[in-house]
């Protein structure tokens, strides 16, 4: 069933679990991801940048390879279709128009009143379609789709204005996680994290969820974590994977082989990921 995430993501925010944000790649990732948290019977959120969309053809395409494979995979979890860092607000109406049953505006990159108005704009259009929003204050740095940036923390008092003044449905505060693999440990500030929660009445998101330690997820959650976003760990164990099948089988050409020598490794993840975040249906 496609649907938005305020469900999922209320019961979460009431239940102190969170439920898993994973990004896909293409029409494999999909299917493993699907088939897997429907053995485990959990929500899931299938997170879409604007770099992997361009990849899979786009918003269409992929509207239509999700809702194919729901079906013929006789999928029964609650499925949230959602972009991940919509830089515009035509991209955010495209991916809508489309079918997507979720999306990130991510004007971080703006001064606050900026972010608020385009953050805004896209709450009406997408409100009007049962569309949920989420939004980000302050900005998460690191490494995504390939482009680097610096990271700004969030503050409570911008939280509290982006939130009153949009209607947001989720935020994403950025209090020290980063995009991609972390230079050492990373430090997140719990204190504002709990603050925040206490204050906002919509579930909180965190960004960058590879390679935090495993104490530190235990303790965001804790503190109000109710969506965690994974790209760069899926795609590190799907890789490591592949290359291992390739080096031991050279003489393999056909590229389902290849490609799916990678499935049990991101099951197997998607497994361990799903179990420390306690995610519940
Ligand atoms: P990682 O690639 O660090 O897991 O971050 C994913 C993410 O936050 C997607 O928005």
């Amino acid at each position: 069933m496609l649907v938005n995430f305020n469900e999922m993501l209320m019961k979460a925010k009431q239940g102190k679990y969170a439920v898993p944000h994973l990004n896909i790649n293409d029409l494999e990732w999909t299917k493993y991801i699907l088939e897997k948290c429907n053995e485990l019977d959990v929500p899931v959120i299938l997170g879409v940048s604007e770099g992997a969309a361009k990849y899979m053809g786009g918003f269409n395409a992929i509207t239509g390879m999700v809702k194919g494979l729901l079906k013929d995979l006789n999928i029964t979890i609650p499925v949230c279709l959602h972009v991940d860092h919509g830089s515009s607000k035509e991209t955010c109406i495209k991916a809508i128009d489309a079918g997507f049953t979720s999306v990130m505006i991510d004007a971080s990159r703006h001064e606050l009143e900026e972010n608020i108005k385009i953050t805004k704009e896209v709450v009406e259009y997408a409100h009007e379609r049962g569309v949920s929003v989420e939004a980000e204050v302050g900005h998460i740095g690191g490494t995504e789709d390939n482009i680097t940036s610096s990271a700004t923390n969030a503050t409570l008092e911008d939280c509290i204005t982006l939130y009153e003044n949009t209607g947001i449905d989720s935020l994403a505060p950025a209090l020290g996680s980063v995009h991609g693999f972390y230079k050492g440990e990373p430090n997140l500030d719990f204190e504002t994290m709990k603050i925040i929660n206490e204050n906002l009445p919509i579930p909180l998101v965190l960004h960058g969820g590879t390679g935090i330690p495993e104490e530190k997820i235990k303790k965001a959650i804790s503190c109000g974590i109710s969506k965690i976003n994974i790209n760069t760990d899926l795609q590190s164990v799907w890789s490591k994977a592949v290359r291992k099948f390739l080096e031991e089988n050279k003489e393999v050409y056909d590229p389902r082989k290849i490609i799916g020598s990678g499935e049990s490794a991101i099951k197997t993840r998607i497994e361990e990921i799903v179990t420390l975040f306690g995610t519940k249906r």
